[in-house]
């Protein structure tokens, strides 16, 4: 059978039951879709140029597709995957779909998975015993699942023998094949599991429906390389890609055009952007430094890692003006011995180091960062070096977590004595200290006036508006609803732990810290 033919078949089967799997079987209209992930594969890195695709289209036979149905996507995980998301919502828009805020009236629920610790997954898992009862009252609903629990074999096996409702399962590399997954979901009476390991070409005009419109995510490169003993984003994200300098440029361009007031510059492992562009010496500093010359308020990155983060860039970061002061750096761990076993490497002092380079460029720099504890065999002396490390750098936050051994990953083999109330206990005097540091370094600002990027009414009181600092900090204060999306000046009345409140001060001249 030719591809023409083919289609044909597809359509032909697609105009007959297009909400329904066929009574009959319609699989020789289409090559069976399963292609399984393998953690092996995903580990290897090819010397393979990458290539560059600007010739996305809907296929012609999908377009109307989705007319009549509604799609929901749940995200988990980090910044990435919600960006991810609305890149689907966008392809799925293009197909006619419209979006709806609950699971109920949804014709297509796509899970859009996070696999970075165990309880990211058992949140999923939990997530699909709930819409078991969904999908056996509506047959017709397509349920998915995506993003990176999709590139563990591990994960799609439990799917296919406990959770055999699921209708697809695909990866992180073959977003852009989400009409052709979609397609055969409806046609096959199977799960179709597509999900490549090796990684992905870069798709540069994807569809995309932001959320919102004050903030945007901007990718600038895909995938990590740098192994961390424990990770497991080498494997879900594949090797390190870099966009093209000039295709970043002209997004964050035309967001700036649209009104946009804050980019989040996005990547794995944002300080090797550049790497990989063979054909020119480019990293981040020079992105940085050509987009902070773009009409747009404020410009951020994350996430980086201290090992490549280089003197250009601390020099580019020091012009400020729109490039804000606060940096996110994980450390994971402050003992020079546990770091060698993640294989950060980057000893204790070669990250006090950077962290006083920073310093001393960016004197007002807000440093927050990631810890893992208990990592395996962490003794009581190392865990105090993360204290230790903590207070010397006086971080304004920290995300803290128990380490979660990932199945394939180097530290998932490793013998570990650190039984779990000692792991829980020194995540609980971590956080202590975290929150210590906090409330002292919040304090501080009562009294002071601040720059807020207005987001809209607070989660839990709408007759006060919230939005974020420079700095990332949280303000709530009382003013106009005409304030949303722009930037105004706070006078901080008073400090809690993780957020400020405040009042809009309306003269031009109020100095801002
Ligand atoms: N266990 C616990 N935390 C982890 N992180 C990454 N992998 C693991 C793991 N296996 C944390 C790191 C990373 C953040 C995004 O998640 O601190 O910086
Ligand atoms: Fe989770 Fe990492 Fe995947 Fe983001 S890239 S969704 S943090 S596993």
């Amino acid at each position: 059978m030719n591809e023409n033919q083919r289609l044909d078949g597809l359509q032909a089967a697609a105009a007959q039951a297009p909400d329904k799997k066929p009574e009959k079987d319609y699989s020789k209209y289409f090559e069976k879709v399963y292609t399984a992930p393998s953690l092996k594969d995903a580990k290897k890195r090819g010397k393979e140029e990458v290539k560059y695709h600007n010739d996305f289209a809907i296929p012609e036979e999908f377009r109307g597709m989705g007319e009549g149905r509604k799609f929901y996507i749940r995200t988990y995980g980090c910044q990435m995957n919600e960006h991810d998301t609305e890149v689907m919502a966008g392809i799925f828009m293009a197909l006619g779909y419209e979006p709806t805020d609950g699971v109920e009236d949804a014709n297509v629920i796509l899970l859009n998975t996070c696999a970075i610790r165990e309880n990211a997954e058992n949140k999923v898992f939990g997530e699909l015993g709930h819409l078991k009862a969904l999908k056996l009252e509506k047959p017709d609903l397509l349920l998915g699942v995506c993003g990176c629990m999709s590139q563990e074999e591990s994960v799609v096996n439990r799917i296919l023998s406990k959770h055999s409702f699921v209708d697809m399962i695909f990866g992180t590399h073959n977003i852009h094949r989400l009409p052709n997954i979609l397609n055969e979901a409806y046609l096959s009476k199977e799960m179709v599991v597509e999900v490549w390991s090796k990684e992905g070409d870069v798709i540069e005009n994807l569809p995309k429906v932001r959320k919102g419109n004050i903030k945007a995510w901007v990718n600038i490169m895909y995938g990590c390389d740098k192994f961390c003993t424990y990770c497991i984003v080498p494997y879900t994200r594949g090797k390190e890609r870099s966009r093209r300098p000039e295709e970043i440029i002209q997004e964050v361009r035309h967001l700036a055009a649209q009104g946009y007031k804050e980019i989040t510059l996005l990547g794995q492992n944002v300080n090797a952007y550049g790497k990989d562009l063979s054909d020119m010496n480019y990293g981040l500093g020079d992105l940085m430094d050509e987009i902070s010359k773009i009409d747009i308020p404020r410009i951020r990155f994350t996430t980086s890692h201290p090992r490549d983060f280089d003197d250009h860039l601390i020099e580019v970061l020091a012009k400020g003006g729109n490039l804000v002061e606060h940096i996110h750096l994980p450390v994971q761990s402050g003992s020079t011995d546990v770091l060698k076993i993640m294989a950060r490497k980057y000893t204790r002092e070669q990250y006090l180091e950077l962290v006083r380079k920073i310093k001393a460029a960016i004197p007002n720099a807000t440093l927050t960062t990631d810890i893992i504890v208990g990592y395996p065999n962490e003794t009581e002396e190392q865990f105090e070096e993360t204290l230790s490390l903590y207070r010397e750098v006086g971080y304004d936050a920290a995300y803290t977590f128990i380490y979660s051994p990932r199945e394939g990953t180097p530290a998932a083999k490793m013998n570990d004595n650190v039984p779990m109330e000692v792991k829980k206990e020194r995540l609980q005097r971590l956080n202590e200290l975290v929150n210590e540091t906090s409330a002292r370094i919040m304090k501080d600002y009562e009294g002071q006036i601040v720059e807020v990027l207005v987001e809209g009414e607070s989660k839990k009181n709408p007759d006060v508006l919230a939005g974020y600092t420079r700095k990332n900090k949280l303000v709530n204060f009382k003013a106009p609803k005409t304030a949303i999306g722009q930037l105004v000046k706070v006078k901080i009345t008073n400090a809690n732990t993780w957020s400020l409140n405040g009042e809009m001060v309306v003269e031009e001249t109020a100095e801002v810290v």
